[in-house]
């Protein structure tokens, strides 16, 4: 018997104004974007904003249903853009923000547990690492260099083989 041990480490910014110029632009447009979400049940508005290895910069947000399950999330709203609009070209990084009427949006949040699974299969599919940006309209701002590191001990495609 042993025990095994998973961490990673990530970034921690005090406030968007200590992020690169890029950084800073990227999480500013998912702020804005947070406009485009359709979110009248939840009262959550997520904005993703991700810059292509590219060059080309694809956005997503949350998309609500009545039939709650139906609802979409930012992250595979942006994804599934992104491979339909530049099939297999990889994603370089990944800003996400929110809004809300409930809550105070003042620290990042994290992607959702089916988020994580679709960006592990995004990054192996095409062979490259997401970086993602997370932080509220104000406040810290996190920096992880690979989303996958988000999802320990993950079921992959390969465990289909
Ligand atoms: N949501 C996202 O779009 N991304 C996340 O990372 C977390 C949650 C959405 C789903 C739902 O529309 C609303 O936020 C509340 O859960």
């Amino acid at each position: 018997m042993k025990k095994e041990t998973y961490q990673f480490k990530y970034t921690v910014y005090d406030s968007i104004k200590d992020l690169s110029e890029e950084d800073a632009w990227l999480l500013a447009e998912a702020r804005e974007v947070t406009e485009n979400a359709y979110a009248p049940y939840s009262n959550f508005h997520v904005g993703a904003v991700a810059k292509l290895v590219n060059g080309e910069i694809v956005a997503g947000s949350n998309q609500e249903n009545a039939s709650f399950p139906v609802g979409l999330c930012a992250e595979r709203v942006l994804l599934a853009a992104a491979a339909s609009l530049y099939p297999k070209i990889p994603i370089e990084t990944m800003a996400i923000s929110y809004r809300s009427s409930v809550v105070e949006s003042d620290h990042p949040i994290s992607p959702c547990g089916i988020c994580r699974q679709s960006l592990q299969e995004y990054e192996q599919r095409v062979k490259h690492p997401i970086r993602l940006i997370l932080g509220g309209m104000e406040g810290k701002v996190y920096i992880i260099e690979k989303a996958s590191m988000l999802l320990p001990l993950s079921f992959t495609s390969e465990d289909l083989q």
